[in-house]
């Protein structure tokens, strides 16, 4: 697909998709308009004044160049570009979820109708009602979702899967992919090329939500048994629903990747899209040493995220941290700056068995072309992918 064909791109309908009526939808597109002046024509001039203007006089008060983010922020906070680009990129995100919310809700009925699928079904759900929340996915409504990923107003409520799939359409202005699958996409493209002998039995999904990245390993590797985990009940009846609907069989259910119910080494993949940077520091290491308890000797786990910032300029982390402090991000920013590798060896993985790649973004593969700036990763890259891997022959 072309670039400039993204922007206009629809999203692909199916039976769980809250479909805007006419006023919604110019709502919506209203949204998605705003966010991509903002991010085309707002943003690059926050940049060129922070090179005209604020670095140099940062640069005359302290006799040298600000170092990262935290010193280009120190250095920008009081600026009132900034605040008027802070301010409508806050704003942005809050009419999102108003419009996003009162198309969800007009329609909830019916949405609610359609996730009762009746037998025989292509895979499977279950829910653990006395399954114990994580304050770090509780405590705080993520990018300003209304209610958060764990709201869940009890029996057939599938409002916060609704609203995730829609709104992250209307956010991402598209890049994405028509499905909100491109992450998974290009992870599995990056895989079956990167590692092409590579069978796996039974894969695992960790922190599905609605399972965009989850279906692509479906159709990747057609003789595998597809699992996804979650904390979020509503997230996860729309998640079974929206797989069922489309043909997909997947074995959803609610657990904590931290402490799953599967036995030592179920798995020969274990994969994590946009997780890791949503999850606290004490997690992160359970969840690594979660993940190699459940390979298998062979087996891989690809975890893939946002760019570490050792890998961007310090205004790029700059920009990227920004959702740190007004889009309810709250572990960005440290996840960002940890060294995710050194977490894996902690967690028991060799040196030599882990690193870091990119994976060609699905949606530019016609196109031949990589990230720019402004996108979700450095320029000149994909996505960021965490692989860890078990040899052969090592025992569980
Ligand atoms: C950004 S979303 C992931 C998006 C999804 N992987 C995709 O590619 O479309 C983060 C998800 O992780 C889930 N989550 C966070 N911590 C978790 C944990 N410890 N165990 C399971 N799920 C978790 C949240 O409920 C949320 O649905």
């Amino acid at each position: 697909m072309k670039s400039e064909d993204i922007a206009l791109m629809p999203q692909a309908e199916h039976p769980m998709l809250p479909v805007p009526n006419a006023s919604e939808r110019s709502r919506q597109d209203f949204v998605r308009s705003f966010k991509a002046v903002l991010q085309s024509d707002v943003e690059p001039g926050l940049e060129k004044l922070y090179h005209a203007k604020i670095k140099p006089e940062y640069v005359r008060v302290h006799g040298k160049e600000p170092d990262d983010r935290r010193e280009i922020r120190q250095a920008i906070i009081k600026d009132p570009y900034f605040h008027a680009f802070g301010s409508l990129t806050r704003v942005s995100q809050e009419l999102q979820w108003d419009t996003v919310l009162d198309s969800v809700e007009r329609q909830l009925p019916e949405l609610e109708a359609r996730a009762k699928i009746p037998d025989p079904k292509l895979g499977s759900l279950i829910l653990d009602p006395d399954l114990q929340l994580p304050r770090y996915v509780t405590g705080v409504d993520i990018h300003c979702m209304p209610g958060g990923y764990t709201h869940d107003a009890g029996a057939d409520d599938v409002t916060a899967g609704a609203l995730y799939d829609r709104g992250v359409f209307v956010y991402a202005m598209g890049m994405m992919g028509a499905h909100n699958e491109d992450i998974g996409q290009s992870t599995c493209n990056y895989l079956r090329k990167r590692f092409p002998d590579f069978k796996p039995k039974r894969i695992l999904d960790l922190g599905c939500t609605v399972g965009h990245s989850t279906l692509p390993y479906v159709d990747a590797y057609p003789d595998a048994e597809v699992y996804a985990i979650d904390v979020g009940a509503s997230l996860l009846r729309y998640a079974h629903a929206r797989a069922e609907h489309m043909g997909k069989r997947v074995h959803f259910s609610q657990q904590n990747a931290e402490q799953t119910n599967f036995p030592d080494g179920y798995f020969d993949l274990i994969v994590s899209h946009i997780l890791f940077h949503e999850t606290s520091s004490k997690a992160l290491p359970r969840i690594l040493a979660e993940t190699r308890r459940l390979l298998a000797p062979g087996g891989l786990a690809a975890h893939a995220d946002l760019p570490s910032f050792g890998d961007l300029e310090g205004y790029g982390q700059f920009i990227l941290d920004c959702e740190t402090y007004y889009n309810n991000e709250p572990f960005w920013g440290a996840m960002l700056e940890k060294d995710q590798q050194d977490e894996c060896v902690k967690a028991g993985f060799a040196p030599e068995d882990v690193f870091v790649e990119f994976a060609q973004v699905a949606l530019f593969e016609e196109e031949g072309r990589a990230f720019r700036p402004g996108e979700f990763g450095p320029p000149g890259t994909g996505w960021q992918v965490l692989i860890s891997r078990v040899p052969n022959g090592v025992e569980q």
